[in-house]
This record gives structure tokens, C-alpha cells and sequence, in this order.
């Protein structure tokens, strides 16, 4: 299979809508990140969606909607708090745990009672949604495991061969994936962080709650709340190491290690911000220092760049976990496989 690249015109929405109609994949730009859409009504292309990731069949898809009028038959309740969320931040970069209707497959839901539902706010995947006519489910449009897309060109890197369009609206605003809110009991409880922070969502509620494996791995017998907290993410082939601390201690240590693995053989890169200096040391730039919107958006790209140039270590500058500064440290993390030096 051929896959084209085709920026986002009447005519390219109109033969994206006829692939999910007749059952097949296409690579839909949102706001966060680049998703592998497919009709959410429909078991056999939810497996399909399954297989070209290469996705773990117990991981499910969440949902997508272009106007909340849609969302009533695919759950079962909508909790008031959930209701409030919803308001307040729809659409837009934010994931609701609902419990699921009956018309959601089990293969999207992979199994569970719930399912994950947003309403992007991306022009280009409201209009595939509305175009298409029915709620579309999509994953990031990564292989299962690599970082995921911010541009059609990394969803094209994972994704050649295995489906037959990907429409082109740019890099991501965002960067990082939606915000994942288990909404079905009486107090929120944030399961992935996002661009909707749990500043803005205690400003709504005036409460809020985030699980414990936001910025820790799951332990031998830890239950996930959420099935993607099992799996290794975003895991560039370089070992990856966070650097936490004062600024000047951080870049002295970043240094040092640099200079230590360089000279032990290492390819080494470091991913920091622009004002810093790392004497002429490889750097691979997080944008501006103090702007953790910048990092969101170029954390994935940097992790892809690792790869791309063979690197073996990587060496980060950590971000201060305010606003979606939590969002970038969950995928940093991550990354990492939770490796943090406090310095
Ligand atoms: O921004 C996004 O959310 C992107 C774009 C394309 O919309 N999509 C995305 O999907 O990131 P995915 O499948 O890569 O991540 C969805 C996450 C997974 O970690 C999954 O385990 C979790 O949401 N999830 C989905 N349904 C769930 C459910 N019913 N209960 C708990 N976690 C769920
Ligand atoms: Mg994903």
C-alpha cells in the first residue's frame, strides 16, 4: 500500500471520510498530536487500528466527537463533574473516562466498561469527524513504544505502507497527548497530564486529584488505572537520563556526565533549553527556558532527533512540573524509564 501525504482541502477530507466509512485507517492531525483515526462504530477497523500499530490488544482507543450533542449515546452518565469539564474545557486537548454505551465495541474499549472520550479542538479533525458522520477512534499514529507523531512526517516515518492517507496540517500546537480524566466517580482523577493542567481543572472544580504513577513507574503488582501506564513509551534507543535541580547545578552535571561518556565511547546529546550553556556540547533544543508550552511541543521531535542521529545517551534538563510543565515530565519520565538525578 501506497500512503499519500495530502494537506487538508474539501477533497482530501472527503477521501479520508470514505476510508473510515469503508473500514480503514487514516492519519487525522488534532491539536496535541497526530491520531490513527478510524470508525469508533466499527469492531473489524478498531482491530485494524490495533495491528498497524503493533498496539497491546488489552490498550483501548479513546473516542473523538465534533460536538458534544454526540457524546449522550455513546456513554451511559455523565457525571456532574464531568459535565463542568466538559464546559469548561471542550473543545479542546482533554480525555473523559465515561462509563461506555453499548454501541462502543469492545474492541475499542479493549474489554473495560469505560471509555475514553474528547472533542478535539483541531479544525482539520472536527472536519474529518463531521465529514466521516460518525465518532471517530483514534490513538496516536505512532508504532506502539516510539514517541508519538507531532507532524505528518513522523506519523509517515511510522505508518509508510500501513495505511493509504495521512492528511497534513502541520506540527501540533500542543504536542503532548490530551489530558486523560478518569470522570466516572465523584472526584476527577487525572490519569495522563496534559494541556489541560490540574491548575485549570482545581479552577473549575475546586479540587482535583492526580494518580500517583503520573511521575512514577508502576511497581510488580501495581494495578493501572489506566492501561497505558504499563507499557514503555516514547523510548528513544540512547539510554535517557533527567537532570532535577538548581539550573547551574543541573548543567554542571549534564556536563560532567557528557564529558565522561564521550570520552567512554558514548554518542551523547543533551536536551535543554536555549539559554543555557553547555559550552558548544550537542544539544538538542527544549525552546526557551522558563516556557514549558515550548517543551510540550518539541519534546517528541527531540526524542525522534536521538534516534535519528544514533545517539546512545541522552542527558535532559528536567522542567518544572507547573501547568503542562506535568505533561512534559510524564513523558520525560517516561522516557527515561523514571531515571532521575537529583542534583
Ligand atoms: O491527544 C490524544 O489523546 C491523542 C489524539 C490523537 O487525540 N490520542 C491518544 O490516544 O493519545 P492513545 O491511545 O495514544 O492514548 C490514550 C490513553 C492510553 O494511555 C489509554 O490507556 C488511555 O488513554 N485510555 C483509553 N481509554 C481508557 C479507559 N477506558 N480507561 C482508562 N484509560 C484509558
Ligand atoms: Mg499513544
Amino acid at each position: 500500500m501506497k500512503t499519500q501525504v495530502l494537506p487538508v482541502t474539501e477533497s482530501s477530507l472527503a477521501m479520508a471520510a470514505k476510508i473510515i466509512n469503508d473500514g480503514g485507517l487514516v492519519g487525522m492531525p488534532t491539536e496535541t498530536v497526530y491520531g490513527l483515526a478510524a470508525n469508533a462504530l466499527n469492531a473489524q477497523a478498531a482491530l485494524r487500528v490495533f495491528e498497524a500499530k503493533g498496539r497491546p490488544a488489552d490498550n483501548p482507543l479513546i473516542v473523538h466527537a465534533a460536538e458534544v450533542e454526540e457524546i449522550p449515546p455513546l456513554v451511559r452518565a455523565i457525571p456532574e463533574a464531568a459535565r463542568r469539564l466538559m464546559d469548561a474545557f471542550w473543545p479542546g486537548p482533554m480525555t473523559l473516562i465515561l462509563p461506555k454505551a453499548d454501541c462502543i465495541p469492545k474492541e475499542v474499549s479493549a474489554g473495560l466498561d469505560t471509555v475514553g472520550i474528547r472533542l478535539p479542538k483541531s479544525r482539520a479533525a472536527r472536519a474529518l469527524i463531521r465529514a466521516a458522520g460518525c465518532p471517530i477512534a483514534a490513538p496516536s499514529g505512532n508504532r506502539s513504544g516510539r514517541p508519538s507523531p507531532t507532524t505528518a512526517q513522523h506519523m509517515l516515518e511510522d505508518m509508510d505502507g500501513r495505511i493509504p492517507l495521512i492528511l497534513d496540517d502541520g506540527p501540533c500546537e500542543v504536542g503532548v497527548e490530551s489530558s486523560v480524566i478518569d470522570a466516572t466517580g465523584e472526584v476527577p482523577v487525572i490519569l495522563r497530564p496534559g494541556g489541560i493542567t490540574p491548575e485549570m481543572v482545581q479552577a473549575v472544580l475546586g479540587r482535583v486529584s492526580v494518580d500517583e504513577h503520573v511521575m512514577s513507574p508502576l511497581a510488580e503488582g501495581d494495578v493501572a488505572r489506566s492501561p497505558g501506564m504499563k507499557y514503555r513509551h516514547y523510548a528513544p534507543k540512547a539510554k535517557t537520563v533527567i537532570f532535577e535541580g538548581e539550573r547551574d547545578r543541573v548543567i554542571a552535571a549534564i556536563c560532567a556526565r557528557y564529558d565522561a561518556a564521550t570520552a567512554a565511547g558514548e554518542r551523547v546529546a543533551i536536551l535543554g533549553f536555549d539559554e543555557h550553556d553547555f559550552g558548544g556540547r550537542t544539544r538538542i533544543s527544549l525552546g526557551h527556558a522558563g516556557h514549558p508550552q515550548d517543551a510540550a511541543a518539541r519534546l517528541f521531535a527531540a526524542l525522534r532527533e536521538l534516534d535519528e542521529r544514533g545517539e546512545t545517551l541522552a542527558l535532559c534538563e528536567a522542567v518544572d512540573t507547573a501547568g503542562i510543565g506535568l505533561a512534559v515530565m510524564n513523558r520525560m519520565g517516561r522516557a527515561a524509564a523514571f531515571d532521575i538525578e537529583h542534583v
